[in-house]
């Protein structure tokens, strides 16, 4: 587990949870939603990538807005920290305690409110997980404009709270732009009301874009509205091989030039990714195996006119091919072949998973130097690690992920902070869609300034005061109370 923990002091002006507390929760809870089962308490510690843990000895798992407000108004006054956890998917340690927090999760709260089949809005309540919302709305001929590898599991609360981008955000945008409206609860139990369903509302400040991002350190997020675009009938998947980086960057360029309005996903990973896959993940094979690459970028187009779509397409890879930026490549003809190439990429994470331990950084970077950052990190480490890279090309979003038997505290001095430098230097961001929870905290300053974390400790502050929810993460330790 991380040495991160170790270096954070416990706060000691919260309180510790006694056996009053608990009866409290079973009161208005149920005994069913107050879990101290330590099986599952072993679990909810545990982060994903099982490098974070915390011992947190509550769950509480309420079902309406009224009893998260009640939760919080009690730990508020009790000056008991809390944890909002939902999916456990989260990758910077964000989602778990890190000492005793009670956890809070949302999950139960999964209940569709209203769908508008005119306008494509949604209302929903946090602890709808992903992948439900993307086959109700499929049903209703319309789709999610957020997608990713966690879809499983994760829950719209959890998206919303990290901003999650994914392998849609080059064509809809961020949270940002698709969140129309959400409801959050305060520390202090307070409900603010912001579920609008409107395009367009300029009433002064629009405060449900502090909730979309700020990791669970604001508020608990309990309801959400959300605009969702209609499905289109033709999507077409193309995987292709590129001999190195720069072609996969002129590919990009050209993609976004050709297939303008059509482009739905523009996705790469390396060799080294793509062995990891290959090797790990059972019925995975690679579409292109007359001869091993070195990079596969993943074009995927989404539109109304079948074949005309279609011809779009294959003139833009005849003429990359003809350009020599395409080394091979091949179209999927179905959609189980369409599934199998998208698991190519987003079953990387759980394949670097599988192979040990890994050192994850989710960086927003210019395009053209992204990749030099891999390389640069492959000469540093030498054969102390497996240096990765894959990511979202269309939004600069490069995952370099650092892969070892075990984690070590010689290949970290290697990795950190010369990644956090490389990525000031090139005015980049250290979290481009992960957030900071508690792995990137102190590091804040490398993306912002002194004066912007300052007001951004005093919004803090005054939505809570105590200091209470998701404690140690987001803002630097000096800062965090
Ligand atoms: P959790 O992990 O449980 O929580 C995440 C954060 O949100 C925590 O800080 C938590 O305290 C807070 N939180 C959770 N629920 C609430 C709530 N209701 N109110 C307030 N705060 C809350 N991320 C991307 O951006 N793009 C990707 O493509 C992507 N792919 C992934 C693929 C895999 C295989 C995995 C494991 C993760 C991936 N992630 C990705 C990271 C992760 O899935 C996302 O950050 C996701 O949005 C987290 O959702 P969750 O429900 O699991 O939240
Ligand atoms: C992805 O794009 O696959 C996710 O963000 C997860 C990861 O970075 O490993
Ligand atoms: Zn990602």
């Amino acid at each position: 587990f991380s040495s991160v923990s170790t270096l954070v002091q416990r706060n000691p002006s919260f309180s510790t949870l006694n056996s009053d507390d608990i009866s409290y929760f079973k009161r208005f809870l149920g005994e069913k939603n107050v879990i101290q089962d330590e099986d599952r308490l072993e679990t909810v510690n545990t982060d994903w990538m099982h490098k974070y843990k915390g011992s947190s000895k509550l769950l509480l798992q309420p079902r309406s807005t009224e009893e998260v407000s009640q939760i919080l108004r009690y730990c508020n006054s009790r000056c008991l920290a809390v944890v909002p956890q939902a999916g456990n998917t989260g990758l910077v340690g964000g989602s778990v305690p890190v000492f005793d927090e009670v956890i809070v999760n949302v999950g139960s709260m999964n209940n569709i409110i209203s769908f508008d089949k005119v306008s494509g809005i949604l209302v929903c309540e946090a602890g709808c997980i992903l992948e439900n919302l993307i086959s109700f709305l499929d049903n209703k001929g319309f789709v999610m404009p957020l997608d990713l590898g966690a879809k499983g599991s994760c829950q719209i609360g959890g998206n919303v709270s990290t901003n999650a981008g994914g392998l849609r955000l080059v064509r809809y945008g961020s949270l940002h732009g698709n969140v129309l409206g959400l409801e959050a609860v305060l520390a202090n139990g307070d409900v603010l009301d912001m579920l609008g369903t409107l395009r367009k509302d300029n009433t002064g400040y629009d405060l449900k874009h502090l909730f979309i991002g700020s990791e669970g350190s604001l508020g608990i997020v309990t309801k959400v509205s959300i605009l969702t675009p209609p499905k289109l009938s033709s999507v077409n998947l193309a995987f292709l091989a590129c001999k190195d980086y720069s072609s996969c960057q002129k590919l990009l360029v050209e993609a976004k030039r050709k297939l303008g309005e059509i482009l739905s996903a523009i996705e790469f990973l390396d060799d080294q990714a793509m062995v990891l896959v290959l090797h790990h993940l059972d019925g995975v094979r690679n579409p292109l195996p007359t001869s091993m690459h070195n990079f596969y970028v993943l074009i995927e187009t989404t539109g109304s006119d079948e074949s005309f779509d279609r011809e779009k397409l294959e003139a833009f890879l005849l003429s990359s091919m003809e350009g020599g930026l395409i080394s091979d490549g091949v179209l999927a003809q179905d959609i189980n072949q369409l599934s199998s190439f998208w698991r190519i990429r987003e079953g990387v994470p759980e394949a670097l998973m599988k192979a040990g331990a890994v050192y994850k950084y989710d960086l927003s970077l210019p395009v053209e130097k992204m990749y030099n950052l891999v390389d640069d990190m492959r000469v540093r480490l030498g054969n102390l690690a497996k240096v990765v890279g894959y990511g979202h090309l269309g939004d600069g979003n490069l995952h370099l992920n650092i892969s070892a038997p075990q984690y070590n505290d010689a290949i970290l001095q290697q990795i950190e902070p010369y990644v956090y430098e490389w990525t000031s230097k090139h005015r980049g961001s250290i979290s481009a869609e992960h957030g900071l929870g508690l792995m990137k905290a102190n590091q804040i300053y490398y993306s912002k300034t002194p004066e912007t974390v300052q007001i951004m400790a005093s919004i803090k502050t005054l939505l809570d005061p105590n200091g209470i929810l998701n404690p140690y993460k987001v803002l630097p330790h000096s800062l965090n109370r």
